[in-house]
């Protein structure tokens, strides 16, 4: 497929989003991806349970379906994730002995990443290792049972893991909260850093760092923090991406002219962070279209109206906000 108008300009910065198996059917959801998108991202279907349901039987259908598309319009695409606190399938929970525990981890990252090998620009190797609110009582990384069975470990295990098994794809620490204003998010910042010079010591390859980027409309970036942690991993040799951006509207009333001011007030702030540091490698939206949005599940408005989390709406319509980021974008 011809790439569609709003696909990046050659110098430009590339956007992507995350897209769902099960919304598939939706041929204008699926359009909006193939004009859209540089990158697209299969949102769950490459998590732990959904290809690995039982010990060794491996169903890697749904993920497959979505990057079949990705590469028959000639987009790239991104994987998620190896090690995470949820989505893992009750049989890998149940593994007490950590011998074994690390057996199957290190199978599980060598068969997907194998499956998937070529066609993935880069994997999150672990999401969402950063303690929610690290302080002296909890420590510095959050409390999984993957840290619980492994200990801290798991984490070079797993870097290490991919690098063998794809050594072409770029190999990601994803997470989130670490965009905003405050001494909680500095702490998370710090942890990042220190996580990357701790496997950088060991020999270990880690290439870029995802800022997730579930942003809230109410809530401050701080443009310097974020543009210092950017230049910070830029001086010892790792990328940023943004890898899940939306805004979440719970607590910002009004109506959609005003949620979308307010969105687009901290998406700019954002790219200024983000931008301010390094060129990030790319920025993908946690899906494309307030049609199907994980907020609503999860942080519904108080008000009864419809959540407006994405870069077009309801009935696929842009946001002005997009039409910022695609800007900012193309700019490079
Ligand atoms: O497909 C089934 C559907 O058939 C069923 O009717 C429905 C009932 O609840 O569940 C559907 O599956 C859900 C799926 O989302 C649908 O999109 C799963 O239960 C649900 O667990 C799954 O949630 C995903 C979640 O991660 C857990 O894996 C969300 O889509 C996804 O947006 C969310 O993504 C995370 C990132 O990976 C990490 N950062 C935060 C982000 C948001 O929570």
């Amino acid at each position: 497929g011809a790439p569609g108008p709003a696909r990046a300009a050659a110098n430009g910065i590339p956007f992507g989003a995350a897209i769902q198996a099960e919304y598939f059917e939706d041929t204008g959801y699926r359009d909006l991806f193939r004009r859209e998108c540089d990158f697209v991202m299969p949102m769950n279907e490459l998590k732990f349970a959904l290809v690995q349901p039982e010990r060794g039987r491996f169903d890697f259908d749904r993920a497959d379906r979505l990057l079949d598309f990705a590469g028959a319009n000639g987009q790239s695409a991104r994987g998620t994730t190896f090690v995470w606190w949820s989505t893992n399938p009750p049989w890998l929970e149940a593994i007490a002995d950590p011998v074994d525990l690390e057996r199957a981890l290190v199978e599980h990252i060598e068969r997907v990443a194998d499956h998937c090998k070529g066609r993935l620009a880069s994997w999150d190797v672990v999401n969402e290792v950063i303690a929610h609110d690290p302080d002296e009582n909890c420590g510095p990384l959050r409390d999984t049972f993957w840290l619980r069975r492994l200990g801290p470990r798991h984490i070079p295990i797993a870097f290490a893991a991919a690098a063998r098994a794809d050594p072409g794809a770029r190999l990601v620490l994803n997470d989130y909260d670490l965009e905003f204003r405050g001494p909680r998010f500095d702490r998370r910042r710090a942890i990042v850093l220190s996580i990357v010079r701790q496997l950088q010591g060991a020999g270990i390859r880690i290439d870029a760092v995802g800022i997730q980027g579930h942003l809230y409309a109410h809530q401050a970036i701080d443009v310097e923090a974020l543009a210092r942690f950017g230049a910070d991993l830029k001086a010892v040799g790792v990328a940023l991406l943004a890898t899940e951006l939306d805004v979440i509207d719970f607590q910002v009333p009004g109506g959609p002219e005003e949620i979308d001011a307010a969105a687009g007030k901290v998406v700019g702030d954002f790219l200024d962070g983000l931008l301010g540091g390094q060129r990030p490698q790319t920025v993908i939206t946690w899906g494309l279209t307030d049609r199907y949005n994980w907020v609503e599940d999860v942080m519904p408005r108080g008000d009864g109206q419809p959540c407006r989390p994405l870069p077009f709406d309801r009935e696929l319509r842009p946001k002005p906000w997009y039409a910022e980021l695609r800007r900012r974008l193309a700019r490079g």
